[in-house]
């Protein structure tokens, strides 16, 4: 049996990546009812902008009472180890997926060998997400207790690692160092990227902008088909937040300011609101940020379409 299959408790290696307010519990429900693994990302749930920490707990305990109606099957949640949450939003999320019975933890950013041995006593299952791939962090990861490691080439969308290692590369050098298992994350957009990524050592696949593009996501129209519609040409990357960078589609005003910005050095330009861009779908709000893959994917299909098109490689 598929290794990820066998510890995630589901039937096809492939886990939806979060993606904070566009990954709701339909999307996430959908994923997992399709036998794949649906994550719930930060303010998954919400549809207003909270900003305290107990408000932010409860939107998320909706979200995952609303998951868990629609879905008997295991799903998990975005977490951020302690470096990275200086006000202590994810110990809450930590502590509230105890509570709730959500034992799947997608720890993305830093690697933290010490929390997450305290979180498998705690009964968590910990895929582990540097946000820069390494194989340090990884041995580092899977010494403290991992199960399961993620290797994020800057072919991905969202918030790509500020190294030129590609998904390819990442997830070649990261399975050859760990004897757990490991997930390829960055532009598995089609079957074809799925199996590049199974050949180079992939166990599985971690999948963000191929999910925008599903029946169940709930992203603005007009955002998904800016993506649909953005030649691969016109492509753009800015970098900023300390080095991430970001892929963005056509010129919107903060993506195109972005770069302005970056040409004159400055290296942290704002990129917008999540919230009024990507989820509300004023285009010139926030930055639209997916894959530089996206173009390969030629239509909006239902999650349980994209999760057999990208097991099937596995399943060979
Ligand atoms: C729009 C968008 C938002 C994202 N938000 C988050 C987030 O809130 N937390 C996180 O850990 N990763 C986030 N990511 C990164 C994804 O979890 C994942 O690593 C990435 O989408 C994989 O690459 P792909 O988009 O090429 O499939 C985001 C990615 C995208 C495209």
């Amino acid at each position: 049996m598929n290794r990820v299959c066998e510890i995630l408790g589901i039937t096809k290696p492939v886990i939806q990546a979060p993606m904070a307010w566009i990954t709701s519990p339909e999307l996430v429900a959908a994923v997992s009812n399709a036998g794949g693994l649906g994550v719930l990302g930060t303010s998954a749930g919400s549809t207003e902008m909270v900003k305290t920490i107990e408000e932010t707990v409860e939107e998320m305990r909706k979200a995952i009472h609303k998951t868990q109606e629609l879905t008997e099957k295991p799903f998990g949640i975005n977490v951020f180890p302690s470096d990275m949450d200086p006000y202590g939003f994810s110990k809450a999320m930590i502590a509230l997926a105890k509570e709730e019975g959500v034992n799947v933890l997608v720890a993305a950013g830093s690697i933290a060998p010490d929390e997450y041995s305290q979180w498998k006593k705690d009964g968590f299952i910990i895929i582990a997400r540097e946000q820069n791939p390494s194989v340090h962090g990884a041995i580092e990861a899977e010494k403290g207790g991992a199960d399961i490691i993620v290797a994020t080439g800057c072919d991905e969308g969202g918030c790509m690692p500020s190294l030129t290692t590609g998904t390819t590369a990442a997830t070649a050098l990261l399975s050859e160092y760990v004897s757990i298992p490991v997930l390829a994350a960055g532009g598995i957009v089609n079957e074809k990227m799925a199996r590049a990524a199974k050949v180079v050592g992939a166990e599985g696949v971690f999948v963000g902008t191929r999910f925008i593009l599903s029946k169940e996501c709930r992203a603005a129209d007009i955002v998904k088909k800016d993506i649909m519609d953005t030649h691969p040409d016109d492509f753009l990357v800015y970098t900023q937040q300390d080095g991430f960078a970001r892929w963005r589609t056509t010129p919107h005003k903060y993506g195109k300011e972005g770069v302005e910005a970056n040409k004159r050095g400055d290296m942290n330009p704002p990129q917008g609101s999540f919230f009024h861009g990507m989820y509300k779908g004023d285009l010139d709000a926030g930055v639209n940020t997916v894959s530089n893959l996206s173009s390969l994917i030629k239509s909006i299909d239902s999650c349980k379409d994209i999760v057999n098109e990208l097991a099937a490689p596995f399943a060979e």
